[in-house]
């Protein structure tokens, strides 16, 4: 039978104090509610139903591309009026599965235990016994351990308080069972909504068993309400995270300084050492080591690399056995080859780096194809905008640059050809011989050091 999710989201978040609605706000990269549809996609679900409401222009925003079906609910009247709304859109035939924009951590085995156990005959109610279950809607049991009923912590006898079997809201059922009692519902309760919770009781009346899938994991059903949760929810994430990577073969310094907001794929024997972010998409080949502070956005570094403390590599591609940093910056568009030393103060952009290729001090490559085997000395500078236009920077291979050289683009440096330190470049330069622009050393005999005034 077809599986169908409904992901419950309408809720604003109050407590965030944000402009923005609660599902929106970032979890390891990614707005909290793209994780809960992502682990829903996992499901291998026929359809996806996200009820809306808070911020629905926010969430079509950034959202909207997303392959779920769009349903709002304009007023919160609570879980059972939410889930009504996306009742329509359910198909007779298949199981439904409830669950929340909020709760980004479930996790996709647990959920299938669960929707096992929805049938013509029994629903499933993902529980977990809390040391401190005050504020959740608490398991109603009867002599046999039955669950008969939940009862919300504000409706609930002091007896009841006592429970600590807790209603984590995830929960699966037939869509024709859910279809009948959501029906049914009304808001005669301490809050004046309509609640999910009751339709417990109403499977029970029907003689449909409700049973309870428990986890021991509480940070998999844990909701985020403020900030606070936010970032424990987050540490969690970035742990679990953590732990996958290693378990793949890479060695963290602490997995408590390390995060990764997007998706890595990593080799072997990778090291990571304290405070790497790793954002969008990373891949990391075999034996890459990154030094500390080290920042990679949507990069792919090849196997054998080392990547020294405190380098920036954004949307670029390194080439195997190279070595970057420290204190380099890799700009949108940066291909380095095999090989290359990319040293402290570089910044490269949209540029590329031929095999064995040398930049190690202090320089500026900006739109630039750099040959193989070049060497370019401290303090060079490809000037490739007149305040108006980009142009490009041509070295061709073994080229020598000598520091302190300028290289007003558009120039081709022909191959082989070395130039002078402190040259400024503006025509191109002829292979293997030596270019240099340079003013005459002179030394002034009669000079003398200029010394202060007597008063
Ligand atoms: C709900 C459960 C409670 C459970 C707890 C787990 C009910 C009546 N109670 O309580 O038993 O222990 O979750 O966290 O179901 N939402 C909508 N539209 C609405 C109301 C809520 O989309 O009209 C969404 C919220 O955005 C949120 C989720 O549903 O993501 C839960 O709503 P919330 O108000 O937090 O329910 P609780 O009172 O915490
Ligand atoms: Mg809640």
């Amino acid at each position: 039978m077809n599986l169908e999710v409904i992901i419950l989201a309408a809720g604003q978040g109050t407590r965030m104090k944000s402009s923005k609605p609660k599902v929106l706000h970032d979890l390891a990269g990614r707005p909290m509610l793209e994780h809960v549809i992502g682990t829903a996609h996992e499901m291998n679900s026929a359809r996806i139903h996200v009820v809306y409401g808070h911020g629905g222009d926010q969430i079509h925003e950034q959202l909207g591309h997303q392959e779920v079906d769009w349903v709002e609910q304009s007023e919160q009247l609570g879980t059972g009026h939410a889930v009504l709304q996306a009742i329509p859109g359910v198909s007779q035939d298949c199981v439904v599965l409830i669950l929340y924009g909020d709760v980004p951590l479930i996790q996709k085995n647990t959920l299938e235990r669960l929707v096992e156990t929805a049938n013509e005959r029994q629903m499933g109610l993902l529980t977990i016994a809390l040391p401190d279950p005050g504020g959740y809607g608490r398991i109603v049991r009867d002599e046999k351990g039955q669950v008969i009923r939940i009862v919300e912590h504000k409706d609930a006898s002091t007896e009841q308080q006592k429970i600590n079997e807790i209603n984590t809201g995830i929960m699966a059922a037939r869509a024709s069972h859910l279809k009948k009692w959501l029906g049914q519902l009304d808001n005669n309760n301490s809050q004046g909504e309509y609640y999910l919770t009751d339709i417990i009781e109403m499977a029970v009346n029907d003689n449909v068993k409700v049973l309870a899938t428990t986890t021991e994991d509480e940070v998999e059903v844990t909701g985020i309400n403020d900030r606070v949760q936010l970032e424990q929810m987050e540490r969690a994430c970035q742990r679990r995270q953590a732990e996958t990577l290693m378990r793949n073969g890479v060695t963290l310094a602490d997995a408590g300084r390390f995060d990764c907001r997007g998706e890595c794929k990593t080799g072997h024997d990778v090291f990571i050492d304290v405070n790497a972010i790793l954002e969008g998409n990373v891949t990391l080949g075999d034996r890459v080591k990154i030094g500390p502070n080290v920042l990679i956005r949507n990069s792919t570094i090849h196997d054998d690399v080392e990547i020294l403390a405190n380098s920036i590599i954004d949307q670029a591609e390194v080439g195997g056995h190279s070595h970057i940093g420290p204190f380099a910056r890799l700009r949108p568009g940066s291909m380095l080859s095999e090989n290359t030393h990319i040293g402290n103060f570089v910044e490269i952009k949209k540029s590329t780096v031929g095999k064995g290729s040398k930049i190690n001090h202090l320089s500026y490559i900006g739109d630039s194809e750099i040959g193989s085997s070049v060497n370019i000395g401290a303090g060079t500078i490809t000037c490739n905008y007149d305040g108006a236009n980009k142009f490009k920077t041509i070295i061709g291979n073994n080229c020598f640059i000598g520091s302190g050289t300028q290289l007003v683009a558009p120039v081709t440096i022909g191959k082989g050809s070395t130039i002078g330190a402190g040259s400024t470049i503006t025509r191109d330069t002829p292979e293997v011989k030596l270019t240099l622009s340079r003013s005459k050393q002179v030394t002034i005999e009669s000079w003398q050091r200029p010394r202060k005034k007597k008063k």
